[in-house]
């Protein structure tokens, strides 16, 4: 009886939220004591939540602007997205995919699954690469997505500063990426050194050993492309490598190329008139 009313007298009107009615406080008994401890309203609640969303998002939003600065990604491939896929007769196939092989993002990482996209010029290879990036990027997949010729300019570019351990510690950060996504294979310039034939083949190396996919796109014909990355001492180690990292996969079609300057044309058209 006792402690009714000492709840009771607890109870006081200020303890219920003005706005949902709903209690601010509580009476708990502890070690035979009642105490007030605080609650939650509803309002209270809601905001709680919402301002945990918020701090989440800060914080998602905070890791993907990490996430795509460390891609090394040129800005101009990051409106290349499924979502912006210009679809035509030739490329549904690749559409196809591209999306299959993010679908199932984590099959392929276990089955270190790769590709090889050849074919001629124009023809989407860099784009759907950088659609299968940018997509795997969103849901937090650490991917670097880099031309050849700039992976090779930064590996000289430290070598200038921290010599030969400069191309180490490259070749380790590429380590981070889940992904890697090398544009334009076989596009790069041969020293007579053939110094950047042997920084292809200890990136691929490396894929190789850590376990991690990597996709290529060249257009180069399978047999150019052989000729291209074989070793000075005759030796086809890195492509065969290659091959069994990222299967190639042909992309034929016409340049979308002449489409993009078409559209361009009619851009100007529409200015003047
Ligand atoms: N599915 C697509 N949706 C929208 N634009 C596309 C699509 N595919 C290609 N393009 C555009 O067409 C042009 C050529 O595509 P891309 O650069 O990917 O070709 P590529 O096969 O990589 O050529 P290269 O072998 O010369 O590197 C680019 O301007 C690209 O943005
Ligand atoms: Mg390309
Ligand atoms: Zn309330």
């Amino acid at each position: 009886m006792n402690k009714m009313i000492h709840t009771q007298e607890l109870e006081l009107s200020s303890d219920y939220c003005p706005k949902c009615k709903g209690k601010k406080s509580m009476i708990i008994n502890i070690l035979g004591k009642n105490r007030k401890v605080p609650v939650l309203c509803k309002c209270e609640k809601e905001e709680y939540e919402r301002q945990k969303n918020l701090e989440e998002n800060k914080e998602k939003l905070y890791k993907l602007q990490r996430l795509r600065e460390h891609s090394l990604m040129d800005e101009s491939f990051k409106s290349c997205t499924f979502e912006n896929w210009k679809h035509d007769k030739e490329n549904g196939k690749m559409y196809k995919i591209g999306v299959a092989y993010c679908n199932r993002w984590q099959e392929m990482k276990k089955k270190n699954m790769g590709f090889t996209f050849w074919g001629p010029p124009g023809t989407g290879k860099s784009y759907l690469s950088f659609c299968i990036a940018n997509r795997l990027l969103k849901s937090y997949v650490p991917v670097i997505a880099i031309s050849t010729i700039g992976i090779i300019n930064r590996i000289y570019d430290s070598y200038k500063r921290y010599g030969e351990s400069g191309e180490v510690a490259i070749i380790h950060s590429l380590k981070n990426a889940n992904l890697l996504i090398l544009d334009d294979l076989g596009a790069e310039y041969t020293s007579k050194l053939g110094k950047e034939k042997q920084i292809i083949y200890s990136i691929l190396d490396a894929r190789y050993r850590d376990k991690k996919p990597v996709i290529v796109t060249t257009n180069l014909n399978l047999k150019q492309l052989k000729e291209k990355l074989r070793g000075n001492d005759a030796v086809d180690r890195t492509y065969d490598r290659l091959l069994e990292l990222a299967p190639p996969v042909e992309i034929k079609g016409t340049s979308k190329r002449i489409a993009v300057g078409k559209e361009k044309t009619q851009m100007i058209k529409n200015m003047i008139h």
